[in-house]
């Protein structure tokens, strides 16, 4: 039997789901150490992405965020060992006392299809049209757990009713194109969760999506994330997304961390510029602002192959001067806090705070 879906795998079941989803001090469940990713291609090497380091304990939730290019998905693509041809990561992914980056493709295989998934950011590549939702949910049973027919349609209708789809025994005898929109994104987040992953990697799960229905399957994805103790890295270019979501964010551009700590910190008081930049593309309900346009940063991310010296943010930024002509290193400056800027803001919020009293 071929595995089902080769791109969205998962793993058995790992004793009494449950956790807070909040982290538990003792519960590391994965370490980034420089990761870094390359492309090899005719015009030269692409550094998709640079010395990205962190840590996500069980049940804990990460936010990636930042725009169109950043390194996102080529950041979820190295966890997973699923790089395109061209491409090589070097550093180190601790899971389970193993770096996956040294590993065999059979050993990877194996710890992938048993522990970690992914929902990948084209919802339809994670579905065959022509087969029934039913069989593409048993198939990854059968594959992954040695399930028979019956236990594991079973365990599908649990799933699909998990992620709630009304009537789910009969949906499980239709198509991926007689479900909307969002109803497929949750038979993939059921896909994605069949083998209970400790693990879930869940890039742009909701940008093909209406607002309303984003709205319900984040929620959902909360949900499933308190009731299965499952750790997420959520990747998005919208910063909405990942507030009240996730646990700690990561801020990229052009392949490089920008900012990352814990996302009720660097929400409250953002300190990189390309931060507040992203914090200010977030569409307003209130229109406070006097416009319900979305604000966008000027400009667009530079091409990787011709990189400005420095900062890489530095042509689009309003605090640019000199000194971002020397590369930003990534440095804590507390908190659980890093960025990587010569002109951190802190002082422009201080001064909008002064400025109301
Ligand atoms: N196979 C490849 N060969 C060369 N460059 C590549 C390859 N795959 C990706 N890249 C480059 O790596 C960079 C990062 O791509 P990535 O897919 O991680 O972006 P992203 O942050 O996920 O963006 P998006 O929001 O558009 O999905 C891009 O500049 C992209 O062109
Ligand atoms: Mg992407």
């Amino acid at each position: 039997m071929n595995d089902p879906h080769a791109r969205s795998r998962s793993l058995p079941p790992r004793g009494a789901p449950g956790g807070s989803g909040r982290p538990s001090a003792a519960g590391s469940l994965l370490q980034v150490r420089n990761l870094n990713v390359r492309f090899a291609t005719p015009e030269g090497e692409v550094a998709a992405v640079n010395d990205l380091s962190f840590d996500l304990a069980e049940g804990e939730s990460l936010g990636i965020v930042g725009e169109s290019g950043s390194g996102k998905s080529q950041t979820a693509f190295a966890l997973m060992g699923l790089l395109a041809k061209n491409g090589r990561a070097s550093g180190e992914v601790i899971y389970g006392g193993a770096n996956l980056l040294a590993l065999s493709e059979a050993e990877l295989n194996r710890r992938r299809g048993s522990e970690i998934a992914m929902i990948y950011q084209d919802p339809m590549t994670a579905l065959n049209p022509y087969l029934t939702v039913g069989d593409q949910l048993t198939e990854v049973l059968r594959f992954h757990k040695g399930m028979d027919r019956k236990a594991a349609a079973a365990e599908s209708v649990r799933m699909l009713d998990a992620v709630k789809i009304a009537e789910a025994k009969k949906r499980l005898g239709m198509y991926p194109h007689e479900f909307s929109g969002g109803m497929r994104q949750r038979v993939v987040i059921a896909m994605a969760l069949l083998c209970r992953p400790k693990l879930l990697i869940a890039d742009e799960p909701t940008t093909a999506l209406d607002v309303t229905v984003q709205a319900q399957i984040l929620r959902l994805l909360q949900e499933l994330r308190r009731d299965f103790g499952t750790a997420v890295i959520m990747i998005t270019h919208d910063l909405g997304v990942v507030a009240g979501v996730c646990d700690q964010v990561l801020v990229m551009y052009a392949g490089r961390v920008m900012e990352q700590g814990p996302a009720e910190t660097l929400f409250a008081s953002p300190s990189h510029p390309y931060t507040m930049g992203l914090l200010h593309a977030v569409p307003r309900m209130d229109h406070t602002h006097g416009s319900d346009q979305l604000a966008t940063i000027p400009g667009n991310p530079p091409n990787l192959l011709a990189l400005p010296p420095g900062c890489p943010f530095a042509p689009r930024c309003i605090e640019r001067d000199a000194a971002c002509l020397a590369p930003a290193p990534l440095a804590d400056f507390g908190d659980q806090r890093r960025r990587a800027c010569h002109r951190p803001i802190e002082h422009l919020l201080r001064a909008e705070t002064e400025g109301a009293a």
